[in-house]
Formats: C-alpha cells, structure tokens, sequence
C-alpha cells in the first residue's frame, strides 16, 4: 500500500513537473502583469543566480543594462533627455550609430519651461517627451534636471529650472508624471549639489543642513513624493567627503529614507568610485563613460564595473553578505516591471505635429520680454523693412552643450521663423554683425551648416549699421550657444557678459537706430551694459525645434509674451552671492564652500543689491493692475488654512496672461530669514478689461525653515507678512496676518 502511494505520489509529482515545465512562463508570477508587483519581484528574485544579479546592477553598454535574458526578464534601455530623445549611439561609443530613424522634436531647454510658470505647460512636455522615448523604446529618460541656479556662470544651467526652490519643485512634479503615464521613468538629476561643471568630478560640496533642505533638496523631494519618480541619478560632485552617487546621508538617508523612495538610484556616467561603499550607500545600478577605461576595453569592460566582479568577489570573500544586493536588484527589478515590461503602456508617438505644437506652444509661453520702452515691441504691423543682426539668428542650437545634445527633424531658426512669418508682408534682410562659433557637430550629429565668415569685426558692424539705417525695425539675436565655456556640459562659463565682442554690435546698432530689439537666446544671464541704450531686450532660451517660429509670433505680436524669469539677472557677476566672500567660484581647492540659503533674489535682497532684472520679472503686452487683497482671517492656527485672494484686472487693449506670485517673508525669527519667499503663484488669463479673483491658500508649512539644531522644520508663531507681486522686485499688495 505504502509504495502504491509513492509510486502515485511519484506519478503525480511526473505530471506536475511536465506540466510545470509545459505551462513554466505563464504561471511564474513575475511574469504575469497583473499580480502584485511586490509579489513579481519577489518570484523573480528567489529564480536569479548570483551572476545574474550582479548583472542586473550595472551596464552592458554605453545605455542599457541587460535584464535576465534565462527568465526573460527584459533589458533597461535609458536615454539622455531632458530636452529631446538622443539619437541612438555605438553599443560602446558615444558616436551616434548613424541609424536615420533616430530624429526628434526638441522641446524648449528646461530654463524656458521654468519661465513658463505654468504647471499644465509642464505636463504637457513631460506627456509629449515620455512619447517620443515610448516609441523608442526607452524605459528611461535621464531628466528632468533640477539642480538650483547658484551661479550664472554653471555651464549646464540651461538644463535646470531656475534658482528657486518652490518654482523648480512645481515645475518637475508634472513632467515626471507626464512621462512615467507613458511607460518611461523620469530620472531626476544630478542629485545632489552639482551646482557647476568645472569641477564637477572632484568638488566637495560644504553646505548648511539648512541650506541642503530649504534651497538644494525640495524639487527632488517633491519628484520623488509629489511625482513619484521611479529614477534618480547620483551627480558626479562629492558631499561632505563622500561621493553623491554613493553618499549615506543623500540616499540612505535622505532619498530611501525620509522620503521613502522606492525607485532606482542610477549613477551618472562614470560617477561610481568605491565598490564597498556603492554596496553600502544606497547606489543600485551603476553606468558609465570613460571612467579609469572602465568602457574602452574590447573584452567585457563592463564586468570590471565597481559593481560588477569586484562586488562579485566581495560577497565570494565572505567580506559583503547578499541583503544590500538583493535590495538594489528588487528595486531595479520593480523599475523593469513598471517600465520595459509593462504591456499597459502606450505606444508613444515621435515627431508628431502635436510634438511641434506642444514645443511651439512651451517656446512661447515661456519667452521673457525684460523691456519694452515706448512700446517698441510688437514690431509694428507696417513696418516694410526688417534688418536680422547676429550669429544666433542662423546657427542651429539644438547641436552641442553636453549630453542634451539632439539630432532633430527639424529646427526653425529665428530667422527663417521671421521670414516664415512674415512672409510677402515686409522684408527681413541680415547681415551677420560677429563672428561666434562656427562649429556645429556633437558625437557625429553635424549641422551642416557653413558659418564660417572671414570679414573682420568693423566689417561686420558696419555692414549691420548702414542696413540699420533704412530698416523699420532692428533685432539683434545673439546671447551665448552651446559650445564649450557656454552653456555647455563639463565646462564653466569663463565671463559673465557676453562673448565675441556683441556688446560693440549692439552699441553700434543702438546708436543707429530707435526701433531695436535685442533677443537673447541663452540658459543663462549676462551683463547688459548697453541696457540704457536699447527699446527692448526679449530672453528666448533655447527654444528646440519651434523655435524661430516661436520668436517670431512673439515679436509680431500675434502671441502675447507671459513668460517670467526663473532666476535674476545681476548687473555684475560680483552681485551674485556665490561670486562673493568665501563663497568664490569656481573654487581652485577642492571645497567649495555655499553661501548658505541666501542664493538668487534671497541673496540679492539679503545684501540690498539692485539686480538687473529680478527673479519673476516679465512683461507683456497689456498691464494688469492688482487689487483689493484681502484674507480669511487675519490670525490662523497651524492646522488651518488661511485664505488670502486678490482681483487682478487688464487694463490694456489686449488679451494677455500674468503670473501672479505670492511672498512671504517672516516679521521675527529666532534665525536670519530670507525678506520673503515664493510660496505660491498663478497663470492666468484675461481679456482686455477683464478682471479675475485668484486665491491662495496658505498653511502652516509655508511659514516654516529648516533648524539644522533640530533636524527638522520649524515654524514659529507670530507675524508674518504676505506680498503679492508681478515679480520679487514689483510688490503690488501686502498684507499682515498672525500665526498663532
Ligand atoms: C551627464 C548626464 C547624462 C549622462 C549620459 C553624463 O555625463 O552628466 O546628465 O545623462 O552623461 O549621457
């Protein structure tokens, strides 16, 4: 009887194993999109051998990671971003792979979406981007960027979102979650305090607890809460002695822990140091470049990755046990199922005109008019003649500036947008006026065009200023492009005012003529010190695809500008705090050390210095007047919520939006505050006359600072004022409430 049941239990375990073994892919649960993905990732990892998860947490080439191709678990493929889909490289080579599928839209530098101030504009780009990576079959799009502008010189601020905390914290939240609807993680970056280039591989960055948490930390904290980011990159900088990619405090810490992150911390290219302490400090999958030639071998140099056999052999030795790596694969795992191999995601699309539209309609929500004397601006409806001066009304700027670099379908000058524009209704002659940068290729992606010019500089200028002299209108398109000492990645801006001699064209044209319009197309700020001298000066970033056609409809005035600076613009370099005391940069030793939370307007106001133009600053069209401010309560508990609404009218002839911001500075405080802080703003849009209430709600932790004694935040009761104002520096109403 007893071997009848064995020989039957035999048979029955015979038929589960064939039947296992049939149905094996469709009834592993990792495998079923349905199940609960704690659940998948821990099937999948109870079936991987040590090499595969040690595989699993580090490249097999320039962008991808290779999955576990035994179970089918499906590679990660990862691509720069944040402005535009990167044409496809060599698998170990930074070359373009010369695919000719690989074109993209390019969407406004993210500077230019901070200027937006307009959180449904965010959406909207993180929608179409996430799109663009979707149908190219990226799981990862390395963006959005949002490390704070400290310094005007930081080559790669083109790619950030402005010097406020609060602003960059609303702006990244929808563009992370835009992009992970369609399928693709967001990767945050650089976290934390890579605040400039040059130094970028060896600073150590010396900063306050309350610095870090009130003016470094809140737009990751708020993508990784607030939009809940599925990755984030390590930056290559070290803080307090310890590199970012693997620092205790910033991930395990801070990013695991305080905010109970649960996604993948993804190294940058190369910013791995220390195998022992990527095991211990957080860092779960690990990328590289060129770093010690980990990526130049011919064999697989990718298995002498820190974490690779190196981690392999320490775990063999006895030296690491498996809890740290088991815990960095269930993340990369849980990345994969919410990516790669989520069958739910759409499609995506690439190049759409919804694409075009969607980059058009950022461009122009977010370019700056700084100033606009005698309504210079819109260029009159009869004017005949307009004269284009200058290098960056012609040269391509989607080529260049680092990483971001793209290989676009298109890209629309500004001026072939004028002419578009204007087409037979008036004429737009250019003269060249310098000479910049002629270069224009960036890993093998060539613009094609030909800029060398061999006139000297007074031929030039003189050319400009005698077509100057029968021209209706003059607009000088210059600023800076995305060469090296740019704005471009690895490298510092070496002069705050503008490069290749553009002040003596513009002084020169300014003494010609009345009717000027200086455009800047830059990530950054520069000294003007030929403000006086010009009608209008218009900030147009580097706006992609769309973006001749964007300047142009601003110009002509058939689309009202409305953007607004997301950071100020010192008269000098100097004015900026961290160019000032101790704080110098760049640094020649290896610390550098920050100017605690007074960056930006806090420093400017701090230090009662004048800017150029002031964080929030830009017109437009119309005017609108505010009034009639009035609140809830005067005194509010700390666990109610204070209403404070205004009516902002138009009072001009045209529709037109205003961003209206709220401050708040504290009366008294136990710690040197800022004078105040943006704590909330508005985009709205009226038609002329029209008048529209716009409330605020204000609580409690609003009014807070960090107490690095404490550890925490703090919020003490008292006075506090509010200012609602059309920028930092234009406060239009106040009013004084009481915390309880
Ligand atoms: C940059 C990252 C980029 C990565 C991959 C690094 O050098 O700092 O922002 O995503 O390269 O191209």
């Amino acid at each position: 009887m007893k071997r009848i049941i064995i020989a039957l239990a035999l048979l029955a375990i015979g038929v589960a194993t064939s039947a296992t073994a049939q149905d094996a892919p469709r009834r592993h649960i990792y495998l079923n999109p349905d199940a609960d993905i704690e659940e998948r990732i821990e099937d999948a990892l109870s079936r991987m051998t040590l090499d595969e998860k040690i595989a699993i947490i580090h490249a097999q080439s320039k962008f991808s990671s290779p999955g576990v191709p035994r179970l089918g678990i499906a590679e990660i493929w990862c691509t720069d971003g944040p402005h535009g889909i990167r044409p496809e490289v060599l698998w170990d080579e930074w070359e373009q792979a010369k695919w000719t599928n690989d074109s993209c839209i390019a969407f406004p530098a993210l500077t230019c979406l901070a200027a937006t101030w307009n959180r449904q504009a965010s959406d909207l780009y993180g929608v179409s981007i996430g799109e663009e990576a979707r149908f190219r079959d990226k799981d990862v799009l390395l963006g959005p960027g949002v490390n704070i502008y400290r310094t005007p010189l930081c080559g790669r601020n083109f790619e950030y979102m402005g010097e406020d905390p609060y602003l960059a914290a609303q702006m990244v939240v929808p563009y992370v979650k835009g992009v992970q609807r369609q399928g693709v993680a967001a990767c945050v970056k650089h976290y934390a305090l890579n605040n400039e280039e040059l130094h970028r591989h060896t600073v150590d960055v010396e900063l306050s607890d309350r610095a870090l948490y009130e003016i470094y930390l809140p737009a990751f904290k708020a993508a990784v809460i607030e939009g809940g980011a599925w990755s984030i990159m390590g930056s290559y900088n070290k803080y307090d002695g310890t590199y970012a990619c693997h620092n205790d405090r910033l991930i395990n810490h801070i990013l695991k822990g305080e905010w109970g992150f649960d996604g993948v911390v993804i190294s940058d290219w190369g910013g791995t140091h220390s195998t022992i302490e990527a095991i211990r400090n957080g860092l779960d999958l690990e990328f590289g470049s060129w770093t010690d030639g980990l990526t130049e071998g011919a064999s697989n140099a990718y298995d002498m990755y820190y974490m690779a056999q190196p981690y392999k052999r320490l775990i063999e030795s006895g030296e690491v046990g498996t809890e740290e790596l088991d815990d960095k694969v269930r993340r990369v795992l849980r990345l994969t199922f919410r990516t790669a191999m989520n069958p739910y995601k759409p499609y995506g699309a690439m190049c759409s005109e919804e694409h075009s539209a969607a980059a058009r309609h950022i461009a122009e929500e977010g370019i700056v008019l700084l100033k606009n004397a005698s309504n210079n601006l819109p260029i009159a409806a009869d004017a005949k003649r307009i004269l284009v001066v200058g290098e960056n009304a012609i040269k391509m700027m989607t080529v260049g500036g680092g990483s971001s670099s793209l290989k676009v379908k298109y890209e629309v000058s500004p001026l072939d947008g004028l002419r578009n524009y204007y087409g037979d209704r008036a004429e737009i002659i250019y003269a060249r006026g310098y000479v910049g940068d002629v270069t224009g290729d960036y890993n093998g992606v060539v613009t094609g065009q030909n800029l060398e010019d061999d006139r000297t500089s007074e031929e030039l200028i003189a050319e400009a200023v005698e077509l100057a002299k029968g021209a209706d209108h003059v607009i000088f398109i210059g600023g800076l492009n995305k060469s090296e000492t740019q704005d471009c990645e690895g490298a510092d801006r070496t002069q705050y005012g503008l490069p290749y001699a553009q002040d003596e064209v513009i002084k020169a044209l300014a003494d010609e003529t009345k009717h000027l319009t200086i455009v800047l197309v830059s990530g950054n700020a520069v000294a003007m010190p030929w403000l006086n001298d010009v009608e209008s000066v218009v900030q147009a970033w580097y706006l992609g695809s769309e973006s001749g056609n964007a300047i142009a409809r601003v110009l002509s005035g058939e689309v009202n500008p409305s953007g607004k600076l997301p950071f100020t613009f010192g008269v000098k370099l100097e004015d900026y705090p961290s160019h000032s005391g101790k704080c110098t940069f760049p640094n020649p030793d290896k610390a550098v050390y920050y100017e605690d939370i007074f960056v930006g307007y806090r420093g400017f106001e701090e230090h009662n210095i004048k800017p150029l133009f002031a964080f929030g600053h830009g017109l437009s069209y119309t005017t609108f007047k505010y009034s009639n401010l009035r609140l809830s309560s005067d005194v509010f508990g700390k666990d109610e919520t204070l209403q404070a609404t205004l009516t902002v009218t138009n009072t001009g002839k045209r529709a037109g939006k205003e961003i209206v911001q709220l401050y708040i500075g504290d009366c008294e405080s136990q710690q040197p505050r800022p004078k105040k802080e943006l704590k909330d703003f508005a985009k709205i849009e009226l038609q002329p006359g029209e008048s529209k209430d716009v409330t605020f709600d204000i609580s409690a932790d609003k009014l807070c600072y960090y107490s690095s004694e404490v550890g925490g935040w703090v919020v003490e009761p008292g006075e506090f004022v509010l200012y609602v104002g059309a920028s930092s520096a234009d406060v239009r109403l106040t009013k004084r409430f009481e915390l309880r």
